[in-house]
């Protein structure tokens, strides 16, 4: 309870003061996906400023690739950009056969040429009402970890030789994990059973706990090697889809929502403030790989996503999940 008092003044007293901004940099020739990048969530935001600066960029999500597209495209027009270096495209992170078929096509569509990947996309059930049994994704796992995690190292695994090819050539390839300042929900102990977490807020920061140990052991594996770096991020709380999730239907509904999101949006930041920090870390020349942002600077994650052992054994017990599903693709590292 004092941690969530202190977290909420936090938040409001970052909210009275001048939100950090991330510097424009000129990122023609660099090639970039962003995961999770449907109208009004930071994903959105990120594609939109990188492929503003320049950035050939790829953006994803689920359910409306089409209004995804038109979006982003129509946002571009608007600052004068043609939008002709953004491309939508559909990817599932619970489905490996999707995860498989978007990385052969980024393959096959941009040969070795993949600068940046952001991890962005996330799921959180159950905000408002964390109840107190586990939430499954189709195959059986914890849904937060399947989609959140399990998904996201998919992907990462699966485009890690175009990652690897472009940190050689430009000597410079990041990986960008979207984790959450929920990471401190739970310890590493509950990385590696097999029990799901009842609360969804639990089983959501053990997620993004998971994705710091990505960031850092891809930081330790390629960082030198392959000039490819990682970094994890917090966003800030920011009023998207997932903060305010579409509850009701309706005329009725629609009146509850616009309501509610014009009170939030006094309390939380907007998706354009929100994808700051990832955007920084996306294009900033001084990124220090390894590390965890927030507010466009290195901040203190918990000690326990510190863990370098731990780290290590996550990725390992992942990689042997990745080589057991269906298809496995590029699998060469
Ligand atoms: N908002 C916050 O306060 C906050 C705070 C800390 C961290 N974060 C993190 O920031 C990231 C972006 O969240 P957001 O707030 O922008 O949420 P959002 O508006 O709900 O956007 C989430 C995105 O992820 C996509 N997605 C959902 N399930 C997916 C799946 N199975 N496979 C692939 N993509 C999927 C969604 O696509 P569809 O729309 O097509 O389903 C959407 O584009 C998440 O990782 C979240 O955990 C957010």
């Amino acid at each position: 309870m004092p941690q969530t008092f202190s977290k909420t003044a936090s938040h409001l007293i970052q909210l009275c003061t001048r939100q950090p901004m991330a510097t424009p940099v000129d990122m023609t020739d660099r090639h970039v996906i962003v995961t999770g990048a449907s109208p009004n969530s930071i994903g959105f935001e990120t594609a939109r400023i990188l492929a503003g600066w320049g950035a050939t960029v790829v953006a994803t999500c689920v359910r409306n690739v089409p209004l995804m597209e038109s979006s982003l495209k129509d946002e571009l027009r608007k600052i004068g950009a043609s939008g002709n270096n953004i491309t939508a495209h559909r990817l599932d992170l619970c489905d490996p056969d999707s995860v498989n078929g978007f990385a052969a096509w980024y393959r096959e569509k941009h040969p070795d040429k993949l600068h940046v990947l952001v991890n962005n996309a996330g799921i959180h059930r159950k905000t408002l009402t964390p109840r107190k049994e586990p939430l499954f994704a189709e195959n059986g796992r914890e849904i937060h970890w399947r989609t959140n995690y399990l998904g996201a190292f998919h992907l990462t695994w699966a485009l890690l030789p175009l990652l690897q090819a472009s940190g050689l050539e430009s000597a410079d390839a990041r990986v960008v994990n979207v984790s959450s300042g929920l990471h401190d929900r739970v310890g590493n102990d509950y990385l590696f059973t097999d029990m799901a977490l009842c609360h969804s807020w639990d089983a959501y920061g053990l997620s993004k706990l998971a994705m710091i140990h990505m960031a850092c052991e891809i930081e330790r594996r390629f960082g030198e090697s392959y000039n490819l770096h990682a970094v994890a991020v917090h966003p800030g709380v920011v009023m998207t889809n997932l903060t305010l999730p579409y509850a009701f239907r309706g005329r009725m509904g629609k009146a509850v929502h616009r309501i509610s999101s014009a009170l939030t949006s006094l309390v939380l930041l907007s998706p354009y403030a929100g994808a700051q920090t990832t955007v920084m870390c996306a294009s900033t020349k001084s990124l220090q790989g390894g590390k965890y942002y927030e507010r466009c600077a290195i901040a203190e994650p918990t000690a326990d996503s510190q863990d370098e052992a731990v780290s290590k054994r996550l990725w390992d017990q992942s990689e042997h999940w990745v080589r057991t599903l269906p298809n496995a693709v590029g699998n060469v590292h």
